[in-house]
This record gives C-alpha cells, sequence and structure tokens, in this order.
C-alpha cells in the first residue's frame, strides 16, 4: 500500500468537458511532485471512461465514490466492483458521510461495500467521523469505534485506506485543529490490527492548511472534497510542503 494518499473526492460535480478542462491544467503541475505520493481522483461514474483513458500512464489514480456489493442484479441505479475494475478504476470511496446522511447507508451497508470492493481487487477509502452533537456530547470514540468494527468485520486490512472526516468540518469551512486530527488518527491505528493501513483526514482541506496537516506524524494523506474541484488548489494540496 502507498503510504501517502491524496484523494480529491469530486463529489456531483464535473461533466467529462469539465474533468478535461481540470486536467489540461491539473497534470502538468503535477510534473515534480515525489513518486511515492500516490494521487487519486474520484469522480462521477460517468466521468470515469474518459478519465481511465485520459489518465493512462500518468501519476493520477481513477477512484470511483460508491459501489454496490453485488456483483449484478436489479439494483436500479447502482454500480458493482466489476463494472468499476473493468475500466481501470482502483480505489472507491465507501461510507462517505454523505452516503450515510442522505441514502440511508448504514454501518452494515458500508462493511458489504467494502468487502464487495475487496473482493474485486479495489481498494477502498473507508470513511468514519462523527457528528457536532456526538463530538459535543463527548461520544467521539464510541461512534469511531462502533463504525470501525461494524465496518471491518471480514474486511482485508492490507488493502485498505481509511479517511477520518469528522461531519462538521465537511464543507464547512471548519477545518478540524491539525492536533486534533492527529489524535484521533491516532486512535484509529491503535484500533487496526494492521498499523500500516494508510489513514487520511477529510473535511475542509485546503493550500492553507494542508502544510500544518501534513506534518502530523499520525496524517497519511487527506481526502479532500471543494478545494480538489479547481486544478491550481488540488495541486497545492498534492505539492504539499513537508
Ligand atoms: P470538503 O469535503 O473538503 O469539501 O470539506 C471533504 C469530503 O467530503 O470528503
Amino acid at each position: 500500500m502507498p503510504k501517502i494518499v491524496l484523494a480529491g473526492n469530486w463529489k456531483m460535480y464535473k461533466t467529462q468537458v469539465e474533468s478535461l478542462e481540470f486536467l489540461k491544467a491539473f497534470i502538468p503541475l503535477l510534473a515534480d511532485t515525489p513518486e511515492q505520493r500516490c494521487v487519486i481522483l474520484c469522480v462521477p461514474f460517468t466521468n470515469l471512461q474518459l478519465l481511465s483513458q485520459t489518465l493512462h500512464g500518468s501519476i493520477v489514480q481513477l477512484g470511483a465514490q460508491n459501489v454496490h456489493w453485488e456483483n449484478n442484479g436489479a439494483y436500479t441505479g447502482e454500480i458493482s466492483a466489476p463494472m468499476l475494475t473493468e475500466i481501470g478504476v482502483r480505489y472507491v470511496i465507501v461510507g462517505h458521510s454523505e452516503r450515510r446522511q442522505y441514502f440511508g447507508e448504514t454501518d452494515e451497508t458500508v462493511n458489504l461495500r467494502l468487502r464487495s470492493a475487496q473482493a474485486a481487487g479495489l481498494t477502498p477509502i473507508f470513511c468514519v467521523g462523527e457528528t457536532k452533537q456526538q463530538r459535543d456530547k463527548g461520544e467521539i470514540e464510541t461512534i469511531i469505534s462502533q463504525q470501525l468494527q461494524k465496518g471491518l468485520i471480514g474486511i482485508d486490512q492490507s488493502n485498505l485506506i481509511i479517511a477520518y472526516e469528522p461531519i462538521w468540518a465537511i464543507g464547512t469551512g471548519e477545518t478540524c485543529a491539525a492536533s486534533e486530527a492527529n489524535r484521533v488518527i491516532g486512535l484509529i491505528r491503535n484500533s487496526l490490527s494492521n498499523p500500516h493501513v494508510p489513514i487520511q483526514y477529510g473535511g475542509s482541506v485546503k493550500p492553507e492548511n494542508i502544510d500544518e496537516l501534513m506534518s502530523q506524524p499520525h496524517i497519511d494523506g487527506v481526502l479532500v472534497g471543494g478545494a480538489s474541484l479547481q486544478p491550481e488548489s488540488f495541486a497545492r494540496i498534492v505539492n504539499f510542503n513537508c
């Protein structure tokens, strides 16, 4: 597994034309990016095939934003793991808080999706994190350990990335203090059977805070929403200074 993982999550943004415009500006900005940094773009399903062809041979890897747990079947609107691997997708986000909040994703369905991803040879980016209310009530450790315990049943920890994304910091501009993100990620690491699983921080990561976040000993990378939509800002994040 790569140790430093910098992933962009485009969510429901960018048409194919807009994706190509992004790449035209973004790829040249990675000319001096150190090889050991794994750069991933998790894009809408409709852009995967095109980006798979366009990114071939570049440093940027391709990721999807969700995957179903069956290989095929009567599941209208869903996409399976073999459909993703067939077109060159290597990574997939699973259990993002927006999926949990708006689409009824539970720890159980997250676990099923993680398993199907791994079975097809994809590397899942498994998201965990607490709400503001849970944090204020002092429940953070309990919530995260429950998400991890249920999510990781039957999961191979040698082919896994975890993203710690405090929900109150996602899309709000309110970043978790780097030291606090580091503390929680340290707790997550201690609870894993494989301490080498890359663990990312996610939630309002931007060019202004990336260097401080990446200087923390436990933070192995970032999962970036809004700031991954602009080539210059995502390139600055990928090319963080350490
Ligand atoms: P944000 O999103 O960077 O826009 O806060 C992060 C995420 O949802 O993964």
